[in-house]
């Protein structure tokens, strides 16, 4: 055997189409999400025969597969019809009423959006999307900013569906009363996925993005186990990425046991740069956390003011709430004690809870 057996030619890569492991990669088939798609399809039917359709709140932790579902769907209908009108928008990149207003403007085709208010931009889209029938997707709806847009969809579209898609469910109790009485949505929860539905999934991905063999079993077992552990497919798709990239740093024409382990090691840079999906303040509220970590809330909002936070303290709850449930931090309730009940607010260590595999 040749020294060299074992390792890749210039030419050569350990993967057959790299694009397959983004993020917005939509697979061909969705396993495991078969009946929360039949169920918002459910809620869509209703349009196709004349009548209303079902508003709906998809909720569930980042990486369970809700975008993906949603994005399917739609594709799936786009096939077939050409009566329902479909508007995906990601409230993330368009987070005002009038971004949305604009982009949905845009998605309907609309010229001469330039110098519009959004009553006049919305004004044109209803003109559109009330000659048929529109199904709405809000995806991260929770990082809107404000709601008008919401009001008056739900408001003056005659025949809808809206889905809005969240990480928190908790979303719903601050939304303004309003809004909340004419969703009168139903709920769907997507769990995480338990270790067999993520293996599937990621060799699913495998065998779209690598050649055949590129993957040592071993290496492939300890990132699924590692993911299923961290419930988000998401960071299961970097790791098989970033284990890909040292192993072919090495030349090796094969992702061994120690390349996945040393992708899980690098997992906590990872979850920093995740953090920077996060709106500014939670930004700066994460900053602080992590400067004092293990502290008390109302100590972390003392320090938070100090810096010349602006937040009043139910809103700052609300933003730590949510770093808890992003997974960022973690929170311990305390009770009695000399100063009542409180809160200590902990950095997360991503790789804490698993890292004995
Ligand atoms: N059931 C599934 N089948 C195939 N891919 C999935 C499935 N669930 C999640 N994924 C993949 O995992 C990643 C995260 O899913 P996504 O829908 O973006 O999560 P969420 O919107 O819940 O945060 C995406 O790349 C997606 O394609
Ligand atoms: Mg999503």
């Amino acid at each position: 055997m040749s020294l060299f057996d074992n390792m890749l030619h210039s030419d050569q890569s350990l993967f057959k189409n790299e694009i397959a492991l983004d993020y917005s990669f939509i697979p061909k088939l969705i396993p495991y999400r078969e009946s929360q798609q039949k169920y918002i399809a459910s809620c869509i039917k209703p349009l196709f025969h004349e009548r209303n359709g079902k508003n709906l709140l998809v909720y569930g932790k980042p990486g369970v597969g809700k975008t993906v579902a949603c994005k399917h769907i739609f594709q799936e209908l786009e096939e077939e019809t050409d009566d329902v009108i479909l508007i995906y928008i990601n409230c993330w990149q368009k987070n005002t009423s009038f971004k949305i207003m604009t982009d949905i403007c845009d998605k309907l085709g609309i010229k001469f959006v330039q110098n519009k208010k959004t009553d006049e931009l919305f004004g044109m889209a209803k003109n559109v999307v009330n000659k048929k029938a529109v199904v709405f997707a809000f995806d991260e709806v929770d990082k809107a900013e404000e709601f008008d847009f919401l009001y008056s969809i739900l408001e003056d579209v005659y025949r809808k569906s809206v889905l809005l898609i969240t990480n928190y469910k908790s979303w719903l109790d601050n939304l303004d009363e309003r809004i909340k009485s004419r969703l009168s949505g139903e709920l769907l929860e997507f769990k995480h996925y338990d270790l067999e539905e993520t293996r599937g999934i990621l060799k699913q991905r495998m065998e779209y993005a690598f050649v055949p063999g590129a993957f040592s079993k071993e290496a492939f077992e300890l990132i699924v186990k590692k993911t299923a552990g961290l419930e988000d497919i998401r960071k299961g798709l970097h790791l098989m990425k970033e284990a890909a990239n040292i192993a072919e740093d090495r030349s090796s024409k094969q992702i061994s046991l120690d390349d996945a382990k040393k992708s899980i090691g690098k997992l906590d840079e990872f979850s920093i740069k995740d953090s920077a999906e996060l709106l500014e303040d939670e930004r700066a509220i994460l900053d602080l956390v992590r400067d004092g970590s293990g502290g008390k809330i109302g100590d972390l909002f003392k320090s938070y003011k100090d810096k010349g936070g602006s937040l009043a303290y139910r809103t700052f709850q609300r933003k730590i709430n949510r770093l808890e449930e992003g997974k960022f931090v973690s929170l311990e309730k305390t009770e009695g004690g000399v100063e009542g009940n409180t809160t200590i607010v902990k950095l997360r260590e991503v790789n804490k809870k698993l890292g004995d595999f």
